[in-house]
């Protein structure tokens, strides 16, 4: 850990202290998975809950400015019209700019929403009435959709123990992706030359498309996400 830049790690993940005691944690043994996602989501509910503004909510630190700043190249991974499922949904405002985004492109984008905490699919559902059908609760680990798979699929890497990334990718590929989808990793933010979060998976998954752009706080580091298409498509 000594080798580490606290102020590149603080830029890259809010609370990655909190994070990495978690993770070493599980690690030692001392809680199991179920401990873990326990651990991760009480770091996140008290603060995304006690937010006032749906950026927030979504664990972003700025406003309608960053976040477009920050997430709107997502845009660039939209192909065709399609259901978007965003994994980790929190107050749901990703799925109303994927929407947008999709609308500025003349793509139909119709997003859906999932994430591990009731009580913010609860604030999705509050905010977005009309989309209140489409908020699930369920760990993406393990959940099926019901009703319909869907052609998007967005999560971020630390929605599973990183020893476990490719068995949520797979799941994901085999379970709630249809044939022809398209998976979205949104890895965030990482140092410009080194592709950590792909690194792992890529012996098992090919990679077909990737975006990165600058990060404001520190040109060490870029933005980045990569899409892996499904068999079918
Ligand atoms: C940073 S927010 C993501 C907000 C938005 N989707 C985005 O990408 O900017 C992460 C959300 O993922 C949820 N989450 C974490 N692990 C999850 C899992 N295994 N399955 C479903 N949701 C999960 C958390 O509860 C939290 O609300």
């Amino acid at each position: 850990m000594h080798d580490l830049d606290p102020k590149l790690e603080a830029l890259k993940e809010r609370g990655w202290q909190e994070v990495a005691a978690i993770n070493q944690a599980l690690a030692t043994g001392q809680i199991d998975e179920e401990g873990w996602h326990a651990a991760m989501a009480g770091l996140i509910k008290p603060a995304y809950l006690a937010a006032q503004n749906p950026y927030a909510q979504a664990g972003h630190s700025g406003d309608a400015e960053t976040w477009e700043a920050t997430r709107g190249f997502i845009a660039e991974a939209l192909h065709r019209d399609g259901a978007f499922l965003d994994v980790g949904c929190a107050s749901g405002i990703l799925m109303e700019s994927v929407h947008r985004w999709g609308a500025n492109q003349h793509l139909r984008i119709e997003p859906h929403g999932l994430d591990i905490i009731p009580e913010l699919v609860q604030l999705a559902q509050q905010r977005l009435p009309h989309w209140a059908d489409r908020l699930h609760v369920g760990n993406i680990r393990t959940w099926r959709p019901k009703a319909r798979r869907f052609d998007f699929v967005l999560i971020r890497p630390e929605y599973a123990p990183a020893a476990r990334r490719t068995q949520l990718i797979r799941h994901i590929l085999d379970e709630v992706l249809v044939a022809d989808g398209r998976l979205i990793v949104f890895v965030g933010s990482e140092e410009r030359g080194v592709r950590r979060v792909e690194s792992t998976i890529a012996a098992e998954f090919p990679v077909h498309g990737r975006v990165e752009i600058p990060h404001a706080g520190d040109q060490r580091l870029v933005r980045r996400l990569f899409w892996i298409d499904g068999c079918g498509a």
